[in-house]
């Protein structure tokens, strides 16, 4: 296992860090075509990018529908981490390493990082989504811990849909007791996904509806 090494630094951001949420954005609006480019269309990678901006960032933050973990190494952008505190799990959203930063450890860093906020928060399982066709990310989130579960299918508003497949972590000081509830979350998640949250798209908050499908 890597370690990440010296000069790391993982910043809450607050919605008052204007200058901040800025260089966030900039940074995001470059990293995540590049993730997306060959996993989905150019029309759903505009999309995502649109939305991407310093005011949804700030309402995000300020309505707690997301918070923002920016990522430096010698204070260069090096990636970040969205996600929210549900009420009995967390919810990674986003994890995002620059390409040059990748496979140095800082993506474990980052998971340590939101466990420690899970167990301070009492929780005990972290859940993401990973893209079905991105097998790459799912071998990585598979040897971060997590446990693959059930396909779902995500609406970002306005007809673009993505498959993608559900990740679970349980989480515990005890690694006997967290191979226990890996076990457990396995089996209660193979056939039916978490759900269900509301996502920040086309400008508003829109919740999930299985019914639309
Ligand atoms: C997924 C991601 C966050 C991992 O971050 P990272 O800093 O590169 O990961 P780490 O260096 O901490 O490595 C974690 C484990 O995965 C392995 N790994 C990392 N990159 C790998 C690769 N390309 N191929 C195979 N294994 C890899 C590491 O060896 C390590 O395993 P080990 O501890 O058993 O040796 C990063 O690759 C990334 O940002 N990818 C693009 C965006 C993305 O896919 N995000 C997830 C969906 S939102």
């Amino acid at each position: 296992m890597k370690k990440p090494g010296r000069g790391l630094e993982i910043i809450e951001v607050r919605e008052r860090q204007s200058k901040l949420i800025s260089r966030l954005c900039d940074f995001m609006r470059q990293l995540l075509p590049k993730y997306y480019n060959d996993l989905i269309e150019k029309e759903q990678i505009n999309y995502i990018t649109f939305f991407i901006h310093c005011k949804a960032i700030q309402n995000a933050i300020k309505e707690n529908i997301f918070r923002y973990c920016y990522i430096l190494k010698n204070n260069k952008d090096a990636g970040f981490i969205k996600y929210v505190i549900e009420k009995d799990h967390i919810y990674l959203s986003q994890i995002h390493i620059a390409k040059r930063y990748q496979k140095k450890g800082i993506g474990r860093f980052a998971i340590e990082h939101l466990k420690n906020i899970a167990l301070k928060n009492g929780l005990k399982l972290i859940v993401s989504y990973i893209l079905t066709y991105d097998t790459k990310t799912q071998e990585i989130f598979i040897k971060l811990g997590f446990k693959k579960g059930a396909m779902y299918t995500k609406y970002i508003g306005d007809k673009h849909l993505f498959w993608e497949d559900e990740f679970r972590l349980a989480i515990s000081d005890d690694p006997k007791e967290a191979n226990a509830l890996n076990e457990m979350e396995l089996d209660k998640f193979k056939t039916k996904p978490i759900h269900s949250r509301p996502y920040w798209a086309n400008g508003k908050v829109i919740t999930y509806d299985d019914e639309k499908f």
